[in-house]
């Protein structure tokens, strides 16, 4: 457990933060999705609350309990994840989008099971909006904007490029290439760079951690 500091640095700051998976549906018992747990985007939460922030969280499916003091919005797609986005983002100052969005849904849905046959089964996808260029077109001039970028390769500059496409005040790479950090797991390998040009190299640690560090740099920022 992280203790609050004296100075509650962000205190009366409303900030917006998005975690966990979308889930898109293909017919009444089947989904497309991804293996994002949750957990970043709720320690961020919860370590947000004990620096003194009001937290809204919009939370894909998770087996997570919502931390105390924080407000929560449950979502299942990436559509309805945007909606509530959009919906909440003029009354925060800060969004952290550590959520894992489905890139694509299926084009359709099946409103019944779909039957196995012989030989390949495809299933057509199109593109979900991508939630960070939409806030990058409604943003208030204050606002301080957090991408996280999940990466198995070249992390840090594929990174720095969703950075500048994103037009992102600071992103958290995430490197998912080994098992013991990233995706479903308590720690994380993170490093942070942000729109000046700084880059950050967090070691290997707990995710409670890593969120208390990400907010610092934050609060640095403002
Ligand atoms: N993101 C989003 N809306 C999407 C997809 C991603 O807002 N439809 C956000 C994520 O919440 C994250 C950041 O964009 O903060 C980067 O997500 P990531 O999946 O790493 O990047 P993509 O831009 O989707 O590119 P790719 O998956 O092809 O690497
Ligand atoms: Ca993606």
């Amino acid at each position: 457990n992280i203790d609050a500091p004296n100075n509650l640095s962000l205190h009366g700051k409303h900030i917006l933060i998005t975690a966990g998976p979308t889930q898109e549906a293909i017919d009444p018992v089947r989904y497309i999705s991804n293996y994002s747990s949750g957990k970043m985007g709720y320690a961020l939460a919860e370590a947000a609350v004990i620096l003194g922030a009001k937290v809204m969280l919009i939370s894909g499916p998770t087996n997570l309990a919502v931390p105390k003091g924080v407000s929560v919005i449950q979502v299942i797609t990436a559509e309805q994840m945007l909606n509530a986005v959009l919906e909440e983002l003029p009354r925060h100052d800060i969004v952290i989008k550590s959520a894992a969005v489905a890139d694509y849904r299926p084009k359709q849905f099946a409103s019944q099971k779909i039957k196995k046959t012989d030989g390949f089964m495809t299933i057509e996808l199109e593109k979900n909006s991508d939630i960070l260029l939409e806030i990058k077109n409604h943003k208030l001039p204050h606002q301080v904007i957090v991408g996280f970028a999940a990466e198995s390769e070249n992390v840090i500059d594929n990174a720095k490029s969703k950075l500048l496409r994103k037009d992102l005040d600071m992103i958290v790479a995430n490197d998912i290439s080994h098992g013991d950090s990233g995706f479903m797991v308590d720690n994380n390998k993170v490093t942070i760079l942000t729109r000046s040009g700084q880059s950050i190299d967090l070691p290997l640690q707990s995710k409670q951690i890593i969120a208390r560090r990400i907010l610092e740099q934050i609060q640095n920022k403002e």
